[in-house]
C-alpha cells in the first residue's frame, strides 16, 4: 500500500483533528471537515471585508464583489472550464440540477422524449430528472448496473445512448459503490449521437482531477462542502452557448436585464442563474478550500483516499460474514459493506462509542440498494487526513461489533 507521510503532516491543518485528535472521521463522503486555511479566510472576510455584491458602488461592495469573481476564476481553472462566465454559483449539487432540469430541461424535454440516466444515480441526479419526465410524459431511462461486478453495463450505455435520449446524466464517482464512471467515453459516446450530457461530480471534485475539457461534458456539478469548503454553496458548470440559451429558473435580484410593469428582460449567465444575495462569504471559502486541495495536489489526495479505502475493503474482505459493496478493482475512497446479522444503524452507532464515524443508511440511493438486496448498509469514506491507524481502528471495531451483537 502506497501512503504518502506528508498526509499525515496535514492532519493538524485541521482544528478538529489537531485539537480532538481521537476521532477518526470516516464520513467524508456526505461532508469533509475544513481546514484552518478555509476557516480564517472566511472569518476575516466576514470580519472586514464583507459587503453585498454587484451592487454598491462604495468601496467594501467593489472588494466584496472582486473577491466572488476571483472565486468564479478559480473555480474556471479548477475544473479547466472554458471561461469564468461558464460557473454558475448555485447552493450545491443539488441545486444545480434542479436548475438543469428546471430550466434546460423545461425547455428541451418534449412529450415522448427519453431522459438516460443511470441506476447508481444519488438521489439528487435522479428525483429532478423524474419529476421532469413525469411533468414533460416523457420516459426516463436507466444504463443499469451488473449486479456482480457492480459496475455499469456498457453495452446497455452504448445502446441506450445510440437511442438519442435528450440528455444522459451520471455521476463521476458513486457515493454508494465508490465505481469512477468512464467519463470521457460516456461522454464521446452522448456527444456522438448529439446527446447532452450532465456529470454529477460532487463526490470527485474536491477528490481527483476533474476536467471538463477533458471529459467532454455539456454540464458539470458539484459541492463545496464535500472538498473541504462551506456548507452553501455548489458550482454548475455549463457550456456558455448552452447556459445562453436556457431561461431563468428562479427571478429576483440582480439577474434582470430591465424590469417594466409588464415584463422583464434577463441578464446573461452566469447572474441570469444567480437571483438574489449569494453565498458571498461561501464563495470565499471556496476559493480557499479550492487554493488549499491545489496546493497539495488531486492526485496525491486521490490516490491517498484510495489507499486507504482499498485497505479497508481488503481488511473487511477477510471478515467472515461481511459482504463488500462496489467494483473489484477501481474503487474511488470509500467502502460500503453489510454485516450479516447486524443493522447498519447498529453497527454505526457502535462504531460511534469508539469514536469512529460512518454513515449508515441508504446512502441516498434507495432503488439501488434495493436492488443490490441491502436496503440498509455501512459506508466508510476516506480523505486526504485519514490514516492507516484509522483504517486498523475501523477493522478492530467492526470485528468487536461482530464479537458483541452476536454473543
Ligand atoms: N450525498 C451525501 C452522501 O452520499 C450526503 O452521504
Amino acid at each position: 500500500m502506497n501512503f504518502n507521510p506528508t498526509f499525515y503532516q496535514l492532519r493538524d491543518q485541521f482544528p478538529l483533528f489537531r485539537e480532538k485528535g481521537d476521532i477518526a472521521y470516516l464520513d467524508n463522503a456526505a461532508s469533509t471537515q475544513k481546514p484552518e486555511a478555509v476557516i480564517q479566510r472566511m472569518a476575516e472576510f466576514a470580519r472586514y471585508e464583507y459587503a453585498n455584491v454587484h451592487r454598491g458602488l462604495h468601496d467594501l461592495s467593489e472588494r466584496a464583489t472582486a473577491a466572488y469573481e476571483a472565486a468564479r476564476k478559480c473555480a474556471a481553472r479548477y475544473i479547466a472550464a472554458e471561461q469564468p462566465e461558464s460557473i454558475v454559483f448555485t447552493s450545491g449539487t443539488t441545486a444545480a440540477i434542479n436548475l438543469l432540469a428546471n430550466s434546460w430541461g423545461e425547455q428541451n424535454v418534449q412529450e415522448g422524449d427519453t431522459v438516460l440516466i443511470t441506476e447508481l444515480e444519488h438521489h439528487s441526479n435522479l428525483l429532478p430528472w423524474m419529476q421532469l419526465a413525469r411533468r414533460k410524459k416523457a420516459t426516463l431511462a436507466y444504463v443499469p448496473v451488473d449486479p456482480v461486478s457492480q459496475t455499469l453495463n456498457m453495452e446497455r450505455a452504448r445502446e441506450l445512448i445510440k437511442k438519442k435520449p435528450r440528455l444522459f446524466a451520471f455521476a463521476h464517482v458513486s457515493n454508494t459503490l465508490g465505481s469512477i464512471q468512464p467519463v470521457e467515453e460516456l461522454c464521446a459516446l452522448a456527444r456522438k449521437e448529439g446527446v447532452i450530457t450532465v456529470v454529477d461530480a460532487a463526490q470527485s471534485a474536491g477528490h481527483m482531477p476533474v476536467n471538463v475539457s477533458a471529459m467532454g461534458c455539456d454540464f458539470l456539478a458539484f459541492s463545496s462542502h464535500k472538498m473541504c469548503g462551506p456548507t452553501g454553496i455548489g458550482i454548475l458548470y455549463g457550456h456558455y452557448e448552452l447556459l445562453l440559451k436556457m431561461p431563468p429558473w428562479q427571478y429576483g435580484g440582480e439577474m434582470v436585464d430591465r424590469v417594466q410593469f409588464d415584463g422583464a428582460t434577463f441578464s446573461d449567465p452566469p447572474a441570469r442563474f444567480e437571483a438574489g444575495t449569494p453565498p458571498i462569504i461561501e464563495a470565499v471559502g471556496l476559493h480557499a478550500a479550492m487554493d488549499f486541495l491545489d496546493s497539495i495536489g488531486r492526485e496525491n489526495i486521490a490516490q491517498h483516499s484510495a489507499a486507504l479505502a482499498e485497505e479497508a475493503a481488503e481488511g473487511l474482505r477477510k471478515i467472515k460474514g461481511l459482504r463488500i459493496f462496489g467494483p473489484a478493482s477501481g474503487r474511488a475512497d470509500l467502502v460500503t459493506f453489510e454485516v450479516e446479522g447486524i443493522h447498519a444503524h447498529d453497527l454505526v452507532f457502535f462504531l460511534n462509542s469508539h469514536g469512529i464515524a460512518l454513515r449508515a443508511g441508504h446512502h441516498c440511493a434507495q432503488p439501488l440498494m434495493r436492488k443490490l438486496g441491502a436496503p440498509s448498509s455501512s459506508r466508510a469514506s476516506f480523505y486526504l487526513y485519514n490514516t492507516h491507524q484509522e483504517v486498523e481502528r475501523l477493522l478492530e471495531a467492526v470485528r468487536e461489533a461482530i464479537t458483541f451483537f452476536r454473543s
